[in-house]
């Protein structure tokens, strides 16, 4: 099934409950929500008490994507918030079975995502445990930035690795994604499309998120 979500990043964080009611009135499968700790990426933003606040005004799977080093400390915390899906990185991750074992025993979703530079290869004996695989298409950090081509080749080459192996894992593709670029991304194997500048950035979020659909067929 194909889902967009979009990313909190991006939305005017002063009327954040605003923000996410309008995206979801529009189409959005599940809200985005960016953790960052200052030390695996160069940027802080928001944690648990952000989820959960989020939780009481949302009716939609919140997603977690955490860039932070130490993701062990702070899982249960995630988790009591709200989050119904928590991806960590895989480069900050030393006992990464452990994790994502430690993420499904609670009973939600596990993901594990991949920077640009990071080989596809390190899945290869965690892949049959995870829920999705999240393709960072940007460097993480920030919002707003270029999508990163050499990523498509990647998302076609796991793409088949899931089928080959007929797994049930999704393919979550985060960062530069654009209504022009989301139906290339969907043909080569995403299921899920995070966007954040590609959605709140725009002046017309409904437009865009109807435009984004069709463009994937969802
Ligand atoms: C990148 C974050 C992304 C980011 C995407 O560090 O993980 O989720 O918000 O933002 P855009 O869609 O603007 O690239
Ligand atoms: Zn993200």
């Amino acid at each position: 099934m194909k889902r967009i979500a979009p990313s909190i990043l991006s939305a005017d964080l002063a009327h954040l409950a605003d923000e996410v009611r309008e995206v979801i009135q529009a189409g959005a499968d599940w809200i985005h929500v960016d953790v960052m700790d200052g030390h695996f990426v160069p940027n802080i933003t928001v944690g648990p008490i952000v989820v959960k606040a989020l939780k009481k005004v949302v009716n939609v799977p919140l997603d977690v994507h955490l860039m932070i080093e130490r993701a062990d400390d702070y899982l249960d915390a995630f988790i009591e918030a709200g989050a119904d899906i928590l991806t960590v990185q895989i480069e900050a991750c030393t006992h990464l079975h452990r994790t994502v074992n430690a993420i499904k025993a609670k009973g939600i979703k596990a993901g594990v995502a991949l920077n640009p530079a990071t080989p596809l290869e390190g899945l290869d004996f965690i892949l049959p445990d995870l829920d999705l695989v999240m393709i960072m298409t940007v460097n993480p950090g920030f919002g707003g930035q270029e999508f990163i081509p050499a990523m498509l080749p990647k998302i076609e080459r796991l793409k088949g690795i899931i089928t080959k192996q007929k797994l049930k894992v999704e393919i979550e593709v985060d960062g530069g994604i654009k209504v022009a670029n989301i139906g290339e991304v969907a043909r080569r194997g995403g299921d899920i499309f995070v966007a954040g500048s590609g959605i709140f950035g725009t002046p017309n979020r409904a437009e865009t998120i109807k435009k984004m659909r069709q463009e994937i067929g969802a």
